[in-house]
C-alpha cells in the first residue's frame, strides 16, 4: 500500500434550495464575480435567474461569459482570463457541467498570468501556481470537476486534448450540488454521465495493488449505485434519489478519495481525450465504447484475478466456475450494460469514425512510449485496442 495525502478541501452544499447560501460563499471573496456557463440550458431551466438572483441578492457586480462548449475548447479560456483582467474580477462563478466548470479552472490561472493560457497545456508545461477562487454549480452528473483539482481543454488547432493539467488551487473553494438541477439533463447525456463515472472508478479499481481492500469496496458500491441509478434516472427524469445517487457518485469517483492508495496511471482516458481531439465526441460515449475492448486485450492469467472480483462483487456472477470464465462473463455485463441498458452506440464505425487517424491518436495516448496503467499499453497496443472499436 502506498503513502498517500487525503485532501480534499471543497465545501459543498448538497440537496435541494442551497443556492440561498450562493450569495454570502461567493461575497467570501470580493465584490466582482464572474458568472460562466456553457450553451444556454441553464437559461432554458431557469437556474441562470436563481443565479442571478442570488448574486444581486448579495450586492455583487456581475459579469458574465457564456458559450462555452462541450469539450471546452482554450479559446472561451482566454477570452474568461482576459475578462477577469479587464474587469478585475474577485471569484468565477461556474455553472454547468464538467465542461463549464474545467475551463472557469483555466480562466481562473490564466487571469494571473502573463502568458497563453495555452502554456499550461502545451510543451512549455507551464506551472499553475495561483489562480482566482473558484465557485461551482453543477448542472450534470459526470465529471467530478465540481472536487477535483483538474480539467481537459481542447485546441482544436492542433488536434489535441490534454488533461494531464492538474493544481490544488484549481480545487473549486464551494460547489453547490441539487440534484433537482440535474433533472433537466437528457437521457443520452445521463447515460454518457454514468459511462464516465464508471470509468473514473474502472482506471483505479482495474489495478495489480491488492492490497486496499476498503477502496476497493467503496469502489464496488459505486459502481452498484451506478449501475442500479442511471437506467432510472433516464426513465424518471425527476426521480430524486436517483438523480441525488448519481450525483455524490460524481464527486466521489475521481475526488482523490479512491485512488490515494492505489496511484497508476489511467489507461482510458489518455485514450478517449486523442479520439474526442480528432472527432469531438462526447467524453461519456468514447469511453463506453473504449472501455469494454480495453478490459478485453487487459485479460489474461496475470490480471484475470480482478476482473473475477469486479464480475462477482458487482455483477453477482457465480464464483463457483473457472476464473477465465467469470471474467469474459464480467466483460459481457459491462458491454450490456453500457450498450443495452444504457443504450450507448457500441462502435466507432457507427460515429463515422475510420481507422485514418488511429496510429497518430495511439501514438499521442502514449506519448509515443508507453501508458502505465493497469496492463502498460505502448502504441501497437493501443492501436490494436482502437482498430476492435472499430
Ligand atoms: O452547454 P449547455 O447548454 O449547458 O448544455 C450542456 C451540454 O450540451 C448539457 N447540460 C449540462 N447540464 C444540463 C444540460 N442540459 C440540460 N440540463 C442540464 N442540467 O449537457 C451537455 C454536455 O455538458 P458538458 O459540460 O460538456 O458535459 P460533462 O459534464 O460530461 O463534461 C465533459 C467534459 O469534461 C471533461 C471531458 O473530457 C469533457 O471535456 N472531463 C473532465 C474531468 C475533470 N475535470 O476531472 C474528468 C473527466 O474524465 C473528463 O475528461
Ligand atoms: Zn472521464
Amino acid at each position: 500500500m502506498n503513502n498517500f495525502v487525503y485532501n480534499i478541501p471543497v465545501k459543498v452544499y448538497f440537496g435541494e434550495n442551497q443556492l440561498q447560501h450562493l450569495g454570502e460563499e461567493l461575497a467570501k471573496y470580493g465584490k466582482r464575480v464572474l458568472l460562466t456557463y456553457g450553451g444556454g440550458s441553464i437559461k432554458r431551466t431557469g437556474l441562470y435567474d436563481a443565479v442571478v438572483e442570488e448574486i444581486k441578492k448579495a450586492g455583487m457586480e456581475l459579469f458574465e461569459l457564456s458559450g462555452i462548449e462541450p469539450n471546452p475548447r482554450i479559446d472561451s479560456v482566454r477570452r474568461g482570463a482576459q475578462m477577469c483582467k479587464d474587469h478585475n474580477i474577485d471569484v468565477l462563478l461556474a455553472v454547468g457541467g464538467g465542461s463549464t466548470i474545467d475551463a472557469t479552472k483555466f480562466m481562473a490561472a490564466g487571469a494571473k498570468v502573463d502568458h497563453d493560457p495555452w502554456d499550461f497545456f502545451n510543451e512549455k508545461w507551464a506551472p499553475i501556481k495561483e489562480a482566482l477562487p473558484i465557485v461551482s454549480v453543477l448542472t450534470l452528473s459526470a465529471t467530478g470537476s465540481e472536487m477535483d483539482a483538474g480539467g481537459v481543454i481542447s485546441n482544436p488547432e492542433t488536434h489535441d486534448k490534454i488533461g494531464r493539467v492538474e493544481s490544488p488551487t484549481l480545487l473549486p473553494k464551494v460547489s453547490f450540488l441539487d440534484p433537482t438541477v440535474t433533472y433537466t439533463v437528457s437521457p443520452y447525456q445521463t447515460a454518457c454521465g454514468a459511462a464516465d463515472m464508471l470509468s473514473h472508478i474502472f482506471e483505479v479499481y482495474f489495478n495489480m495493488n491488492q492490497d486496499l481492500y476498503m477502496l476497493d469496496c467503496f469502489m464496488e458500491g459505486m459502481m452498484k449505485t451506478i449501475i442500479k441509478y442511471a437506467p432510472i434516472a433516464m426513465k424518471e427524469p425527476d426521480n430524486y434519489e436517483a438523480r441525488a445517487n448519481l450525483m455524490w457518485t460524481s464527486s466521489w469517483a475521481i475526488n482523490g478519495f479512491v485512488d490515494g492508495g492505489k496511484r497508476q496511471a489511467w489507461s482510458c482516458h489518455p485514450m478517449e481525450h486523442e479520439v474526442s481531439a480528432y472527432y469531438d465526441i462526447t467524453h461519456g460515449l468514447g469511453l463506453a465504447i473504449i472501455t469494454p475492448r480495453w478490459m478485453e486485450y487487459c485479460l489474461s492469467e496475470n490480471t484475470v484475478s480482478k476482473y473475477v472480483q469486479y464480475g462477482v462483487n458487482v455483477f453477482g456472477i457465480n464464483p463457483d466456475q473457472p476464473a477465465m470464465d467469470i471474467a469474459r462473463q464480467a466483460i459481457e455485463k459491462t458491454k450490456e450494460f453500457l450498450f443495452g441498458t444504457l443504450g450507448l452506440t457500441s462502435t466507432f464505425t457507427a460515429l463515422g469514425i475510420n481507422d485514418e487517424h488511429i496510429p497518430v491518436m495511439a501514438r499521442k495516448s502514449c506519448a509515443g512510449g508507453v501508458l502505465p496503467g493497469f496492463v502498460p499499453l505502448n502504441q501497437q497496443d493501443i492501436e490494436t485496442i482502437f482498430r476492435n472499436c472499430l
